[in-house]
């Protein structure tokens, strides 16, 4: 069976995650090599410094390369920041042909007129997600190919970023030799690594709290409903600590990954008034999770405050999925059930991979796990040996911005 080497680059705030697989066949991605490094010249998820985020991103590619002695010649790549939009829109084809058959060809030309918004020069069009066909006034199909009809519908995803910001990416990733093979919303990607398919067909949000961005996704009928970036995270717990206790920016850190909690009541009633103490600074365990717990539930705030709408809990009955590397705070889950009144979890990535995936294993690491099974979902049908009508339709939605872009 024929091999292919996919790579996926997770260019976040606080790190670069590169990860390199070869894959078989869709179900099954082999880890071979995996490069990590502490991110440079990234705010908020955005490049503010070019050398500074090539060097980073270089440095984490180059770590994964030796490990498994390929270069890095195309990868997937995520795209985040606040100047990331989105929104639904619908498109409209009739069938002329005499067998009034629907073909990809068909789905193609919906789905163009679905993307008929017009996208300012300062955006770039970054998915055209179909979230559900009707034919001929029947609605929630899924795949039309192969159905009769006189009029075919769309409902589409579309989101759309600040073109410089990801010109500014793409040019720190092809600066390093790179091609782009395409450009993913990091809550979609991370979405693909930690929700299971029931959850999206039952209705989901999932929201990354990553180091400068929580990154948002809310899925209903197996598609994509709603998507937003918030431009805040695990750097404004760290600050907030630093502030409220008075201590450097890097023991605030170090202090909040080690000690911090948001349990609502502590396991040890004695914990409360317990010293906790770092490079020579100290503070109480009470203190410190009183801050976090301030900004965390924030967090959540503007996490339902982005929610489609009031009765968002309806919306998804299978709760919230909370990932990214802050969503390892110790009581995160307990304080989110607590204040939202839905069931939550922490979606960790990683249990379909195989090969040297155990370090990926950590919700931090959903983007960059989320970007390679993303690669392998997406592939060009060619790459493999069934090529059925399922895998054309499947691809038709990122491939469509292509041909816009
Ligand atoms: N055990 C822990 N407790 C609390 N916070 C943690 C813990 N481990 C990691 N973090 C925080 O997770 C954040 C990094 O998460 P992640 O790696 O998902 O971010 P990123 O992808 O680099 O950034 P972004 O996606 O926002 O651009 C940092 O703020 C870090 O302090
Ligand atoms: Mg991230």
């Amino acid at each position: 069976m024929k091999k292919k080497l996919i790579t996926a680059i997770d260019v976040g705030t606080t790190k670069v995650c590169t990860i390199i697989a070869d894959v078989t066949d869709p179900a099954t991605t082999r880890v071979i090599g995996v490069g990590i490094t502490p991110s440079k010249g990234l705010h908020k998820g955005l490049v503010v410094n070019i050398n500074e985020a090539r060097e980073a991103i270089q440095a984490s590619v180059r770590k994964a390369e030796i490990l498994c002695n390929h270069k890095v010649e195309s990868a997937y790549v995520g795209v985040t920041g606040r100047n990331v939009s989105s929104l639904n829109n619908r498109g409209v084809i009739s069938i002329n042909r005499d067998d009034r058959l629907v073909r990809p060809d068909d789905l193609r030309r919906v789905l163009t007129t679905a993307q008929a918004i017009a996208v300012p020069s300062d955006r770039r069009l970054l998915h055209v997600i179909p979230r559900n066909y009707a034919v001929d006034g029947q609605v929630g199909v899924k795949n039309p190919i192969g159905m009769h009809g006189f009029r075919l519908d769309v409902e589409t995803h579309v989101i759309t970023a600040a073109a410089t910001s990801v010109q500014n990416l793409v040019k720190c990733v092809r600066s390093c030799g790179i091609e782009i093979e395409d450009l993913v919303l990091e809550p979609l990607a991370s979405s693909e690594a930690v929700l299971t398919n029931e959850e999206k067909q039952v209705g989901v949000a999932l929201a990354d709290i990553g180091g400068g961005t929580t990154d948002i996704a809310v899925f209903r009928d197996g598609s994509i409903w709603h998507s937003a970036v918030i431009p805040v995270a695990g750097y404004q717990l760290t600050r907030d600590i630093a502030l409220g206790l008075g201590v450097p920016f890097d023991v605030a850190e170090e202090m909040k990954k080690k000690y911090g909690s948001v349990m609502p009541v502590y396991e040890g009633q004695s914990k409360e008034n317990e010293g906790i103490s770092h490079d020579s600074h100290g503070a109480s365990y009470q203190d410190l999770s009183d801050i976090l717990k301030a900004r965390v539930e924030e967090i959540l705030k503007l996490i339902v405050l982005e929610m489609p709408n009031s009765s968002w809990e309806s919306l998804v009955p299978a709760g919230l999925v909370l990932t990214g590397g802050s969503s390892n705070i110790s009581g995160l889950s307990v304080l989110a059930h607590d204040t939202l009144h839905v069931p939550v979890h922490i979606g960790v990535p990683g249990p379909s991979l195989t090969g040297i995936a155990d370090n990926l294993k950590d919700p931090c690491y959903a983007t960059a796990v989320g970007l390679l099974l993303w690669g392998n979902n997406h592939l060009p049908a060619q790459n493999w040996q069934s090529n059925e009508f399922g895998d054309t339709f499947k691809k038709l939605g990122t491939h469509i911005k292509k041909f816009f872009t």
